[in-house]
């Protein structure tokens, strides 16, 4: 069976959403950058060994890094799974996982990379918002997509109103996607895209406001 890591930063949600989704692998372990994450009491409930990795304890980037690096490897796993871990990593960290480094974005990537992805999508008007789970590389936000799942943005949508429909997706697409990796249904190939083992054809449109 394989093994995952999960690296968190704040409350965990999605790790939670993780933990309780019965996947096909073995959660080793949760591993914050933050002592006071909550998403470690609700790992910890679960019976999940956790660790914490101070950055600030750390002089640069890099030194943490390898220290993360170190931390992680320690737990042997097939795969690391960033779940809100909010810290830029360095080329190093990335390329020492390739393709073996997974990220959920609240934004539909290419769209919104980086920070207040609601924010920005809600001053833009777009109609349609969601969120994306991608293999991670050094371009930031940036990697192969795995799966994406599209909301739509209400007229009355606060920040908080479309942070919560998406983040009820993310929830759905995170356990989809860490079940395909660690039952080898997908993988990075050399040129850097996402195969499928089995064709995945199935889908919706969502199309917001609805045709009539
Ligand atoms: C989630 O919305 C996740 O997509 C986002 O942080 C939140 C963490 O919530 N991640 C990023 O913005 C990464 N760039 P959670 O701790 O409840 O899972």
């Amino acid at each position: 069976m394989k093994k995952i890591v999960i690296l968190i930063s704040g409350r965990g949600s999605n790790m939670q959403a993780l933990l309780e989704a019965q996947l096909p692998c073995r959660i080793a372990a949760v591993i914050s950058n933050r002592a006071d994450a909550g998403g470690l009491a609700i790992a910890q409930e679960h019976g999940v060994p956790t660790a914490v990795v101070a950055h600030r304890d750390y002089p640069d980037r890099a030194a943490f890094d390898a220290a993360l690096a170190q931390t992680i490897d320690g737990f042997k796993p097939d795969f690391v799974v960033l779940a809100g871990f909010m810290r830029i990593l360095t080329e190093d960290f990335v390329k020492h996982y390739h393709g073996r480094l997974v990220n959920i974005h609240p934004s539909l990537l290419p769209a919104y990379g980086g920070l207040d992805t609601h924010a920005r999508a809600l001053h833009d008007g777009v109609r349609i918002h969601g969120c994306t789970v991608h293999f991670v590389t050094p371009d930031l936000d940036h990697g192969p997509v795995i799966i994406q799942a599209a909301v739509p943005v209400l007229c009355d949508d606060t920040e908080k109103s479309l942070a919560a429909r998406v983040l009820h997706e993310e929830h759905r697409i995170y356990p989809q996607a860490v079940r395909w990796l660690c039952s080898n249904e997908i993988r990075l190939d050399k040129h850097g895209k996402v195969l499928f083992r089995s064709r995945k054809q199935s889908g919706h449109a969502l199309i917001f406001p609805g045709l009539e």
